[in-house]
């Protein structure tokens, strides 16, 4: 078997600058309160931060709309303060991946200035403008991902342009090379400083095949624009010429964040030949389950759904392309909240448990912030807690249009909203949770107190001394990299297991999704070595409630 690249071996933390650590009491969080925790990260044994945008930016989207990708947005910092962070963590031998985010800019970006300015501006097809329909319409009938039309008028050169996303976030034109060129040499800038990599934001979104009508969903009021935006043949183009003209050239790694992907086009963006990137985050598992208006719901996935999703990934890449492997992050609701049980009684377990669930499984793990200690969503009571684009913008699009009660939606805000994700880390229990001396842009959550990572420290039976632990098993067990897996007892109600095979090794996880104690003869065989699992007893042949436990049996 050929050597592991660097990130097949890696665990990858991904930090939200602005919820991280405040370092000069303005309530947001910075690039110095980063620095300033980068031992807390060594400790939990890391390899790699990817950090959420960091560059100059209007802020609507919170930084994945940027004006100058060259430039850090003054509230974090300075580029000499990103030049220390950068020397810090490489000198803790810690890796760092930038956010990229070229699908679209903002509409402050100097090329969008220029473009809008004039038809005849070189900077015009940069962008995608097209002519209202006869009627004076948009050019077709996509939504928005944040609510309204994907189309907006601009009165100065009468037509539309494109945005995905906010207006404030302007769809770039991937089939114009002077944009590719340009962004080539904007990634190029950023490695040749010396970073390790990108996470690349709606990667599957560059390509646009055409501007055909979408399928209006129930009771919707847009086209669904995926049939043309999302994972079309041209994007494999680009990403190979992203690769020869940037990755080829760096000792980098590259994930996709690929909305709407299936298996066959994930082996062919994280094919193990490494001819376009080194992985993608799939959103099969995150997307599934009912939805009662848009993305909007609060109904929870049940574990079986889960299951055989995940399994699907898991052989459906294997030996072939690779994997990441994730359940949080800034756009997901906590993990713990949402697969697991966040009641006092059972989050601890539960977190741990999917913790075991998903690192034990073949790929490159991520760890959201706050997911070691175990965090919950937030709970907000009220609408004007709520700081992000994306559920404003919902909130008031489904209750103007008589979709859903505000009472209703605020049920699915608290379930499934960003900003359960977003709440500031619970450092201690000091004000804010030791996150700010001021006040916090989006407010603590409220169970403060009793989860922070000072409490969490001083309990040898943490949720952060479970992640240590697990994190730190990759670094002596191979077979956690390179063994193969093998779905156990799919028909299962209760508990998800599988082996993982290597050489003469054979790995066996068994996770109990649910609060009852229930069957499980997987462990019958006496004489393995108990790798990890969140209980100190075991009861023969019974998994405890949220158990989980990975137990190594050699030939
Ligand atoms: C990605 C980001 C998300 C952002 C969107 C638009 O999905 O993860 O936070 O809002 O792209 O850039
Ligand atoms: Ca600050």
């Amino acid at each position: 078997m050929t050597k592991n690249k660097w990130w097949q071996d890696a665990v990858v933390y991904q930090i939200y600058p602005r919820s991280f650590a405040d370092s000069n009491g303005d309530g947001v969080g910075d690039l110095n309160g980063i620095t300033a925790h980068l031992d807390y990260l060594k400790e939990l044994g890391v390899d790699v931060l990817w950090l959420s945008p960091i560059y100059a930016s209007p802020n609507d989207d919170n930084g994945y709309d940027i004006s100058d990708y060259c430039a850090i947005q003054p509230e974090f910092g300075t580029m000499a303060d990103f030049d220390r962070l950068l020397a810090e963590a490489h000198r803790r031998g810690m890796k760092l991946l930038m956010d990229l985010v070229v699908n679209h800019t903002s509409d402050e970006h100097a090329w969008f200035q220029q473009s809008r300015s004039s038809k005849e501006n070189p900077y015009r097809d940069f962008y995608i403008w097209k002519d209202a329909k006869p009627d004076g319409s948009a050019p077709n009938n996509w939504g928005s991902v944040f609510s309204g039309p994907a189309w907006e008028w601009d009165e100065a050169t009468g037509q539309y342009y494109l945005h995905l996303f906010s207006k404030k976030q302007p769809d770039l034109n991937w089939a114009n090379p002077k944009v590719r060129a340009a962004i080539y040499r904007m990634m190029r800038w950023w490695c040749d400083k010396g970073i390790d990599g990108f996470r690349m934001d709606t990667a599957s979104f560059y390509a646009k095949s055409n501007y055909n009508d979408g399928p209006v969903y129930p009771g919707g009021l847009y086209g669904d624009f995926s049939g043309s935006c999302l994972n079309q043949p041209m994007i494999h183009t680009y990403l190979r010429e992203m690769n020869e003209q940037v990755f080829s050239h760096y000792d980098v790694m590259s994930v996709g964040e690929t909305g709407g992907v299936d298996i066959p086009n994930a082996l062919r963006y994280a094919n193990l030949d490494g001819s376009e990137l080194s992985m993608v985050f799939q959103f099969s598992h995150v997307d599934a389950g009912p939805r009662v208006i848009g993305k909007w719901t609060d109904q929870k996935l049940p574990m079986p759904a889960l299951r055989k999703i995940l399994n699907e990934w898991q052989l459906g890449l294997a030996g072939k392309a690779w994997n990441s492997l994730y359940l949080d992050n800034h756009d997901q609701p906590r993990c713990v909240s949402r697969f697991g049980n966040d009641a006092p009684m059972w989050r601890a377990l539960s977190a741990k448990m999917l913790a075991t669930c998903l690192h034990m499984m073949q790929g490159t793990p991520y760890v959201y912030q706050g997911e070691e200690l175990g965090m919950t969503n937030a709970y907000f009571e009220h609408i004007e807690d709520y700081r992000d684009i994306e559920s404003l913008n919902a909130w008031k699009e489904c209750i103007e249009s008589g979709a859903v009660t505000a009472e209703a939606m605020l049920r699915y805000l608290k379930e499934i909203s960003r900003d359960n994700a977003r709440t500031p880390i619970q450092w201690d229990e000091t004000a804010h949770a030791g996150f700010t001396t001021g006040t916090p842009w989006i407010a603590v959550n409220k169970n403060y107190l009793s989860i922070n990572a000072k409490a969490e420290e001083a309990d040898p039976d943490s949720v952060l001394n479970y992640y240590r632990r697990l994190i730190a098993l990759r670094k002596s067990y191979p077979i956690l990299v390179s063994g193969t897996f093998v779905p156990l007892l799919e028909d299962d109600a209760a508990v998800y297991a599988w082996k993982r095979c290597y050489k003469e090794e054979t790995l066996v996880v068994a996770c109990n999704f649910t609060a009852e104690t229930v069957p499980c003869a997987l462990f019958a065989p006496a004489g393995g070595e108990e790798l990890i699992g969140n209980y100190h007893e075991h009861v023969q042949g019974m998994l405890q409630p949220y158990e989980a436990r990975a137990v190594l049996y050699r030939k």
